[in-house]
């Protein structure tokens, strides 16, 4: 029976309660160790079981904290592994199937096995993620139809990544019938001490704090185990000396009732004596009066943890017959339970695991690691004892400490694998093994954004000669130093000397591997950006030579030609072979630089259909993976491809919730896109505000040299224009030719944008920028590029050369998707029509223009349109638009899966959203189009166009 924990119990029955109507809750109980945390979480799970809850229970453990998703294994394998086969299929229903390898059963059919051993495809860099939305999934599929509660104990000590899981469950559980229950000990700090402050930040969480016994609590204990005659001084005197903590005063009566003191000894004066350091003491002395071979035994099971008698027997070198002795004495003396052998309390186990001499303990975990990888016990096992055995040289912990960060990287955790390689590196390794840890460790350290990558992919380079793990080192710091460091230049070297060195008897297909890289590195460069130009055709020779690996070299070389070369060279073929209509994509993941740039190229070329192919094999990635960085590229080239089509609200949208989306999983290459895009979105929309609060928070000017900062300038310097900041505006446009790594005014038009502002101020400077800016655009002959310039142009000539300047770019635009590009030029063309007194002239195309404009939801040139109607004489209706309420973009993503036949569940875990998201989405939906009862999921095929946009009403 606890004592004092009615307040606490209640919390925790309301909980339960709340849990099993539907709205999950999360409890932590949280205080010093001894407290009184398990003995009430205990109490929990059995109401829980009672209000018929399943309950599903793990711990952590110390000695387990790097076993990459250990907690999360203890929770659901057991359970998951017995089901019917019909239930497993059930419970491992879409999203939550990526957890089968973690939880030990066969993967799915997996059609990328064969590249896996063809060794193109690549590691998912997301891994950690894609777990954490799995085991979401897996707790709604457990909850549907039964509520669920998910106790853990010692959160504390609990793996990160398991960690990482609960953070992600916590934030959507109120949706579910879940009670998600921890327990942290929290006078200590550990490594995961953010993950467990984000679990106590998690909205609506409980936290019991349970308080140490009263005088009261504290004489009911004494009197109810020692003697009900207990002096109320003797039993104050207890209080005292445990500070009222239950565990230890429970150790303290233990060891007075072990003692068999006669009660006229036991008196407040010996009790006093005892302070809560020396309970420690009190504990050890229980073992003491067990005997040597029996403390030795205990010693065991404190360096295991858990162990058969066998085992322990085995680390304390002794026989079988003494242990099992000392075992059964340790049991009755309360101080081990059965099966595997344990402590009954962590505390126990530590003041015993304390008390062997360092030395001995470390030398102990080698010893107990190499046992446990003879029985063939888990590499991760194995490896968490060899991380507190000291380093000894030997090559055997090396291999095992490689094989367990292996296993730790393949469960989705760097960190675990991390810690693993560098305790292999302090053993230390020979040289063989050197370059091949710090590879390993230099790519864990990588994938986990540590700084320190660097310098151990460096120095694996310089002692690895293996070809194949050269390129594969190379690879991985090449990438580091360019994405992540912007230190394109060294990266380059790096690899120019990487390739000399391994001479022309190199494999073909490793060279296509590095020369992928380093011309991938050159073109984002303006330094190095002729060195492309100068080995293409060596290069294309090479990518052919190269078979599958001479892809990503293919796709390469078609976006520069796309960049560089115009229309002409029909490009796109070559991009298509590369693709290898999606292999490439499903091999080396949508998240892949290469992928990245495809799509990126073709959005920028206006190759809409194109663009829209590779965004849904990028999406079908996403889903097959459950990737969050590809569903990322496609949200975000999806909506810079809504904005170059004009599109404006949609396009605002996406670019929103994929900036939301970029900065909560890091991935800063996508953030300063999708601020440009947002911000163009915004200043086209009249929300000069809103554009100029999101554009001034990020310093561009720290990033100069991306192309994405380049397109933030030109977004920049437009929206200052708008507001009249010339000074501002020109210093931007400026900024960004100055950085121009490719000259195509088609993706970036930089100088007609800078003629149109100077314009009025320096008509001979606005005159020489819109020419050669024409020019350029006439030698690439993309129609927007031309359209655009020819634009500018003619704002600066004016003119009857302006006038014939202005009706061929709207004819050129008329060829293109860049719709909102044709409603300027329109719109510019009536008034030049209307200011050379040609008023009847004028009104159609500004009518045409300002409906466009409307369209588009560009309400700055809309209005612009508008007074000019008015000043040629027109009245222009108040608004042209109408029809039904057109779809937001997140709802036309659910509107397509919905129609496409799938169930909400699944549309949620295809969209990483909760399935209540997808319900609201879907009753906007039905809204909108008017459709209501039965057959509204069946017709909702009828009402989308296959573009996602409306059949009218
Ligand atoms: N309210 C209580 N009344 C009586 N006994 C209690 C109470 N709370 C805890 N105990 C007893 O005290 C001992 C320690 O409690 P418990 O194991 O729950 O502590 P804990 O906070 O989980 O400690 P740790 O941080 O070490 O895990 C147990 O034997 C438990 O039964
Ligand atoms: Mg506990």
């Amino acid at each position: 029976m606890l004592l004092e924990r009615s307040q606490e119990l209640r919390l925790l029955r309301t909980a339960i309660a709340e849990a099993r109507s539907g709205s999950g809750r999360i409890v932590i109980i949280e205080g010093p160790a001894g407290i009184g945390k398990t003995a009430l979480l205990a109490q929990a799970r059995g109401a829980a079981s009672e209000a018929g809850l399943q309950v599903l229970s793990a711990r952590g453990n110390e000695l387990e904290r790097e076993f990459a998703f250990g907690v999360a294994r203890q929770l659901f394998e057991v359970l998951v592994a017995r089901a019917e086969p019909a239930r497993q299929e059930q419970l491992l229903a879409g999203a939550a199937g990526f957890m089968r390898p973690l939880l030990g059963l066969d993967r799915r059919r997996d059609d990328r096995v064969d590249e896996r051993a063809e060794g193109t495809a690549r590691p998912a860099p997301d891994i950690g993620f894609t777990l954490s939305h799995a085991l979401y999934w897996l707790t709604a599929n457990l909850a549907e139809g039964e509520p669920l509660m998910l106790a853990i104990d010692d959160a504390q000590f609990a793996d990160r990544s398991s960690l990482q899981c609960l953070v992600y469950l916590a934030a959507r559980c109120q949706e579910l019938p879940v009670l998600l229950a921890l327990t942290i000990r929290n006078d200590e700090s550990t490594a995961a001490d953010e993950l467990l402050h984000a679990l106590r930040g998690t909205a609506g969480a409980t936290i019991i704090s349970p308080a140490p016994l009263s005088q009261e609590g504290v004489a009911a204990l004494v009197r109810d185990r020692l003697s009900d005659q207990a002096a109320v001084e003797f039993c104050d005197a207890c209080g005292r000396a445990t500070g009222g903590n239950p565990f230890l005063l429970g150790e303290l009566l233990a060891d007075l009732v072990a003692r068999e003191l006669p009660a006229s000894a036991v008196t407040p004066e010996l009790v006093a004596q005892v302070s809560p350091e020396s309970v420690r003491r009190v504990v050890l002395g229980r073992l003491d009066r067990l005997g040597a071979e029996t403390g030795a035994l205990a010693q065991a099971v404190a360096v295991l943890e858990h162990a058969s008698v066998r085992e322990a027997a085995e680390l304390a070198r002794m026989d079988q017959e003494a242990a099992v002795a000392g075992a059964d004495q340790l049991l009755s003396a309360g101080i081990l339970t059965a099966e595997p052998l344990t402590f009954v309390h962590p505390l126990l186990r530590l003041a015993v695991y304390e008390q062997i001499p360092p030395a001995r303990r470390a030398d102990d975990h080698r010893r107990a690691a190499l046992s446990v990888a003879a029985s063939g016990g888990s590499p991760l096992a194995v490896g968490s004892h060899l991380l507190r055995a000291s380093p000894s040289g030997d090559q055997e912990v090396v291999e095992l400490l490689m094989n367990a960060a292996s296993a730790a990287h393949a469960g989705g955790d760097p960190d675990a694998a991390i810690a693993l390689l560098r305790r292999a590196l302090a053993e230390p390794p020979d040289r063989p093994f050197r370059g091949a840890v710090l590879g390993q460790l230099g790519q864990m350290e990588a994938l986990a954004h540590d700084p320190a990558c660097v310098e151990h992919l460096s120095e694996a380079l310089a002692v690895t000669e293996h070809p194949a793990t050269r390129v594969a080192v190379a690879t991985a710091l090449g990438e580091v130093l360019v994405w992540g460091g912007g230190r394109s230049l060294e990266a380059y070297e790096m690899l120019t000397n990487v390739l000399a060195a391994s001479g022309p008897e190199l494999d073909p297909r490793l060279r296509a591997t590095l020369e992928t890289l380093r011309m991938a590195t050159a073109s984002v460069d303006v330094r190095l950006v002729s060195k492309v130009a100068e080995q293409r055709q060596e290069l294309r020779a090479l990518a052919d030579a190269a078979g599958p690996f001479g892809r990503g070299l293919k796709i390469f070389d078609a976006c520069f030609s796309a960049q560089t070369e115009g229309v002409e060279v029909r490009w796109w073929d070559r991009l298509e072979e590369g693709l290898d209509g999606g292999r490439f994509v499903a091999q080396q993941t949508g998240g892949s630089p290469v992928v990245i740039y495809a799509a990126l190229v073709l959005v920028l070329s206006d190759e809409v259909d194109r663009a829209e192919a590779l965004l849904a094999d990028i999406r079908a990635d996403a889903r097959a993976r459950g990737s969050i960085i590809s569903h990322l590229v496609d949200l975000a080239w999806g909506a810079f491809l809504r904005l170059r089509r004009g599109e404006l609200a949609t396009a605002a949208e996406d670019a929103r919730e994929a900036l939301e989306l970029a900065r909560r999983i890091d991935a800063n290459w996508v953030e300063i896109w999708m601020v440009a895009c947002l911000c163009d979105a915004l200043r086209e929309q009249d929300e000069l505000e809103a554009a100029s609060r999101l554009i001034e928070s990020v310093p561009l000017e720290d990033a100069l040299g991306t192309a994405a900062t380049l397109h933030a300038l030109l977004a920049r310097g437009r929206l200052r224009a708008a507001l009249g900041d010339r000074e501002g505006a020109i210093r931007d446009l400026e900024l960004a030719g100055g950085n121009v790594i490719v000259n195509n005014p088609s993706f970036l038009p930089w100088r007609s944008t800078l003629a149109t502002i100077v314009a009025s101020t320096d008509s001979g400077r606005a005159r020489e920028l819109a020419e050669l800016g024409l020019a350029r655009a006439r030698e690439l002959g993309q129609n927007r590029g031309i359209g655009v310039a020819l634009r500018a142009h003619a704002r600066v000539v004016g003119g009857d050369e302006g006038l014939e300047q202005l009706r061929e770019s709207v004819e050129l635009l008329r060829n293109s998707p860049a719709r909102l590009e044709l409603a300027h030029s329109l719109v510019e063309l009536g008034g030049a029509l209307r200011r050379a007194g040609r008023r009847t002239a004028a009104r159609e195309p500004l009518r045409e223009g300002l409906a466009l404009a409307q369209r588009c939801g560009a309400r700055l040139l809309a209005e612009a349109a508008g007074q000019e109607l008015i000043v040629s004489g027109a009245r222009p209706r108040r608004d042209q638009l109408a029809g039904p309420d057109a779809l937001t973009p997140s709802e036309r993503r659910v509107a397509e899966l919905a129609a496409a036949g799938m169930q909400n569940r699944e549309i949620a875990q295809a969209l990483f959203v909760t399935t209540k998201t997808v319900g609201t989405h879907l009753a906007h939906i039905y809204q909108k189009l008017g459709l209501s009862g039965q057959q509204a999921r069946e017709r909702l095929g009828e009402r989308l166009q296959p573009d996602g946009s409306l059949v009218g009403t």
